[in-house]
């Protein structure tokens, strides 16, 4: 466990389920006054359930209302020091039948979502002359693609090179910018896959672990990156993959 600083205010987007909510949990152990942002209405009662102090309802792809959210952690709690962009969604369907809507609104939450969100606590700490520090929630579709997933990765993608950006731009202030992707974590996000035997039992056989990742997994990694054990990472690219991104495995050759 990394060392505590004394009140350390972070938040985190997407806190209502899956990974964010395992991130809320995490840091909220680790000490820090943690407030979760979310579309959902629950959102509130699911982070002080985890050990948060606040959750906030918001859509991470307007602009106005990830200003509003960090300007209301500023006033309740005096600062914000860290933000965990783990907001997202994802939708399956191959590039010939993508609509218009569909194709924006995961680019809207997903790279808009991530920047309005860093953008707003970059400009808090600047003005502050705090160092603080960020990280956005990309993927192994990050850096590969599978099938019907042309939205999600291109997202992510621009996830991935948002996160580089950042950290060229604000690391002359002590922002530290860092972009953690998952390989298949089981959380609501994947209902559709782990309700499939057959298609997650591929996702398992594909990981050279074995096995998919749990979303405290995540939250571990992601604890690292805003504690100051991480005082000299920016603009790195973490997977949590079980090494799905170095290689594969076929389950034939398991024994070589
Ligand atoms: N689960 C995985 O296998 C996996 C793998 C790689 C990357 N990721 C990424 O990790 C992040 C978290 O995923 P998860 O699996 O926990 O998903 P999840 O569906 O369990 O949780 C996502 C949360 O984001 C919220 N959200 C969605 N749109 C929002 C918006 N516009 N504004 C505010 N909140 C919004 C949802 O309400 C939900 O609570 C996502 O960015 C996802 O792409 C997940």
């Amino acid at each position: 466990m990394s060392t505590p600083v004394a009140n350390v205010v972070t938040i985190v987007t997407g806190a209502a389920s899956g990974i964010g909510a395992a991130c809320v949990r995490r840091l909220a152990e680790r000490g820090d006054t943690v407030v979760g942002v979310d579309l959902a209405a629950e959102v509130d009662g699911r982070v002080r359930a985890l050990g948060g102090a606040l959750g906030v309802i918001a859509d991470v792809s307007t602009s106005v209302a990830c200003d509003a959210a960090v300007a209301q952690a500023v006033e309740r709690f005096g600062r914000v020091d860290h933000v965990v962009s783990a907001a997202g969604i994802e939708c399956n369907a191959p590039a010939h039948e993508m609509d218009d809507d569909t194709w924006s609104l995961v680019q809207r939450v997903n790279v808009d979502g991530s920047f309005f969100m860093a953008r707003a606590v970059g400009r808090h700490l600047i003005a502050a002359g705090r160092p603080g520090s960020v990280v956005l929630l990309g993927s192994i579709n990050s850096a590969m693609a599978m099938p019907g997933q042309v939205a999600y990765a291109s997202s992510k993608g621009a996830v991935l090179q948002l996160g580089r950006g950042l950290a060229v731009d604000w690391g002359r202030h002590g922002i530290r910018v860092n972009v953690v992707g998952p390989g298949v974590i089981d959380t609501p996000l994947n209902a559709r896959s782990f309700a499939d035997p057959a298609r997650i039992g591929y996702y398992a056989g594909r990981a050279p672990l074995g096995r998919h990742g749990e979303p405290s997994e995540v939250a571990s990694v992601v604890a690292f990156l805003t504690s100051t054990d991480a005082s000299y990472v920016t603009g790195a690219f973490v997977a949590v993959d079980g090494g799905w991104l170095a290689g594969e495995v076929p389950p034939s050759r398991r024994e070589y």
